[in-house]
């Protein structure tokens, strides 16, 4: 299983990490098999697993009990779970307690949005032996707030905000920043920039790693194809072309044959 210790390695060997968010057991069991560094139980799993329109709607349970499967299924990777909105804004005791149950469901580090007013926890949880992830950018639980999934970072304040920001979450202790669709160049900038690797979806390839929606890189939502998304597989048709063939099969009565039936 890789380490935090390894990501600063493959940062500075200048070997790209690679991440794949990642909700239950079956998932989970295949990517086990192969040489992906590490897995998200994203709190995109609100959208993706549970069809909510954001990922306000995640709960701790709901994290806590994706982050048990796909420990089952992956006990050989590190895993990083999303704290879900609004868990880790509360009193100082409170945050720590949600980390709590997601690093004894199986995570191996917790991720959480932003930095303004999440320095003090961040220092707090390093230093109880919780590795974090910081993400920067587009950071989907401030999706009221942002106005939408907007590009961030296009003028110059916001681009000097988000060095600052990176460079707070370095020092507050997180050992990886999430950088979401945000422009290349500045990407780059951060990435050059921070000793800790940076891990980019829509941003470009100049960062030490990269991320994606494991549906998105299987190509299981025809409808959803951002600029940033790249699909290595077109499943959806694959699913729809077996289920129709199921179906003919059935009516033909040519399923179950001889060979699956006792
Ligand atoms: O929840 C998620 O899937 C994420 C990735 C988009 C980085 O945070």
């Amino acid at each position: 299983m890789s380490t935090v210790l390894d990501f600063i390695a493959k940062k500075n060997s200048q070997q790209k990490i690679t991440m794949l968010t990642c909700y239950d057991y079956m998932s989970a069991s295949l990517l086990a098999k192969t040489e992906i560094d590490c897995l998200l139980v994203g709190d995109s799993l609100a959208m993706v697993v549970y069809g909510l329109p954001n990922t306000i709607g995640a709960t701790v349970e709901m994290m806590v009990q994706h982050t048990q499967a796909v420990a089952r299924g992956a006990p050989n990777k590190f895993i990083v779970t999303d704290l879900p909105f609004l868990s880790y804004r509360k009193l100082l005791s409170e945050s720590v307690t949600v980390a709590q149950k997601i690093m004894q469901a199986g995570a191996c580090a917790v991720k959480l949005e932003g930095a303004a007013g999440n320095l003090e926890l961040i220092s707090h949880l390093t230093q109880s032996g919780i590795p974090v992830m910081g993400h920067l950018g587009l950071t989907p639980q401030l999706f009221h707030a942002l106005g939408g999934y907007v590009i961030q970072g296009k003028t110059k304040t916001a681009q000097q905000k988000l060095v600052t920001e990176s460079q707070a979450l370095a020092a507050a202790g997180a050992f990886a920043i999430i950088l979401e669709c945000i422009p290349s160049t500045l990407a780059k900038m951060i990435s050059k920039k921070l000793t800790i690797p940076t891990i980019g979806i829509g941003a470009g390839k100049y960062t030490d790693g990269q991320v994606l929606v494991l549906h998105d890189l299987l190509g299981m939502n025809p409808d959803f194809k951002p600029k940033f998304v790249k699909t290595f597989l077109s499943s959806s048709k694959l699913i729809e072309q077996s289920v129709a063939e199921f179906i003919f099969a059935v009516q033909r009565g040519e399923f179950p044959s001889h060979e699956h039936s006792y």
